[in-house]
Parts: structure tokens; sequence; C-alpha cells
């Protein structure tokens, strides 16, 4: 499977189960030691012909919750398929007053607060001892090329093509960072206001061990959130529902797809180009790093 060439990654999170403007080329399903990913992989061609995969996180009709999700079949089926890039959608709680829903951010950090009940490696199981560095948890390289991209296509959105809702300007944030807590409840105004006291900005359910789990294939991984909603901080306000999440979720789900559809395409260019230094993917002993 690993032939076919596929260097870049989407995972679509909430709301997101497909792209646009790609090429359909075929739906694969590999299965990887760990089982099955979480939907079949969309392989796309992009105008310039190369491929690019696309996962649906959740399921092509969510069907998956975050706390049981397939995260080590997802990645190692998107390796599988060569896969060097990952960009991972997901949507997010905002914890910040300035990053109100509709906004796009992209982190530097995560806390781990999924309480251990997910599998967070690969090496789980085996007799093989393995530690990752994860002190930087996202690409920082793809993170600060993304950051510049994503502005640019936000931007340049048309009226109304940023979305209803009321959601205003569409601005990118990133150096922020991401809590990933365990679901399927949402947080309580005590735990939310605890995360923000220890420096988190966003909270989701579903970015770990989606990211160990990268990092330890060595792909390369950011994130790209959308927030959806105020989570439960604000002293006024309701605390976070799943109907405040809904809402928000078809909007940043649109705008997502208009992002997607542009760097991707500019994002395989930096790849081949040298413009993005990625991991090469290769065994231990080769060539380490290549800017490729
Ligand atoms: N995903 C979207 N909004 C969220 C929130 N407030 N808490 C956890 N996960 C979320």
């Amino acid at each position: 499977m690993a032939n076919e060439n596929v260097l870049i990654g989407v995972i679509g999170g909430s709301g997101l189960y497909h792209l646009d403007n790609l090429t359909f080329v075929k739906k694969v399903n590999p299965e990887t030691p760990w089982g099955f990913p979480s939907s079949p992989i969309t392989i796309s061609s992009l105008p310039s012909g190369a491929h690019i995969a696309f996962l649906a996180r959740h399921g092509a009709h969510h069907t998956l919750s975050p706390s049981s999700l397939p995260s080590r079949a997802n990645i190692a089926a998107l390796k599988s398929l060569g896969v060097r890039v990952v960009l991972a959608f997901s949507a997010v709680g905002s914890l910040r007053e300035e990053i109100p829903p509709g906004a796009f951010v992209l982190p530097t950090q995560v806390i781990d607060r999924t309480k251990g009940v997910r599998p967070v490696s690969f090496f789980e199981g085996t007799s093989v001892v393995a530690h990752a560095a994860f002190g930087d948890p996202f690409c920082g390289g793809l993170v600060r090329w993304l950051e510049g991209r994503v502005r640019r296509v936000l931007e340049g959105l048309g009226e109304g093509e940023a979305g209803e809702g009321g959601l205003g300007k569409r601005e990118v944030f990133t150096d922020k960072c991401i809590i990933c807590m365990e679901g399927p409840q949402f947080s309580t105004r005590a735990e939310s206001i605890m995360y923000r006291q220890w420096g988190a900005d966003l909270i989701n359910m579903s970015v770990l061990p989606e990211a160990k789990l990268a990092r330890e294939a060595e792909i390369s991984y950011a994130l790209i959130a959308t927030a959806t909603d105020y989570d439960s901080w604000r002293p006024h306000s309701a605390s976070v529902t799943a109907a405040d999440v809904f809402a928000t979720l078809k909007a940043n789900a649109h705008v997502s797809r208009l992002v997607a559809a542009i760097v991707i395409e500019e994002l395989h260019t930096a790849i081949t180009s040298g413009g993005v230094s990625v991991p090469s993917g290769k065994a231990e002993g080769e060539e380490e790093e290549e800017s490729i």
C-alpha cells in the first residue's frame, strides 16, 4: 500500500466528513495491526495530479465517540499509504474571550486530560520500550507555514463565504495551548476555569492520542482547530451544550473545506520543493530528516 505515494493526509473532525474541489480516485480501507481506521480513506487527486488521503475521524456518519476512536489504526493506515504530513481538523471550545466561535487556531502546545483510558502508543503490549520526544507536540515548521496561508484564505473569503451564524470576521491564532479532555460530558464550570488558570486556551476531546501516535509514526502533524463555543468558564453565560457546538459546526466545516482546498495544493508544492521540512519517514539509520 505504501507505493500509493500519498504525501498528505487530512483528518476531518466533527462536521467535516469530506473535502471539496478534488477529483475522486478511490476509497481504500487498509487493515492494520490495530484494526481498521474510523472510516474508509478517500484518495483524491489535486489539480496538480498529486494524490491526498482524507479520513473522517468519527466515521463517515459520525458514529464513533472521541473515547472510542481507533487512533492507532487511523495513523497506521495513513502511514501505510505513504503519508508524511497530516493536517488534522477539529472542533474545539474556546477558553479565551479573544478567541470567538468561528476562529481558526493552530495550537503549539497540548495538555493531556484523557485519564489514561485510550491506548496512546504503538508499542503498548509489545516488548519494545520507546520514548518519543513530545515537548513540542505539533510540527513547528508546518504550523508556521500554515499560519500565513490560512490567514490569507480567510482574509480572501467573499461575503457569504465565511458562513452563516453571525460568526463575523474569521481570525487565525497560533501559539495557543489546547487541553484534551475525556468526554463524553463537557467540563464543569470549575474545570473550565481551572484549565484557564493552567494556561490552556482551547479544549477538545480528540487531539490525543492522535498527535502522540503521529509523532511515534514520524509523521508531521498540525491541528487546524475551529472554535465552536466558549465552553463553561464565562460567569454570565450558559455552559456549553451539544446544540451550541452543532450550531457553529456546519459553517466552520464549510470554511474548513475552502481552507483545505487552497492550502493542500500549496502544501504539496512546498513539500516537494523543500519549502516545508518534514521527517523522511525512513527507518532508523537512514537519512533522519528531509527538506522535501
Ligand atoms: N469540542 C468542541 N467544543 C468543546 C468543548 N467545549 N469541550 C470539549 N470538546 C469540545
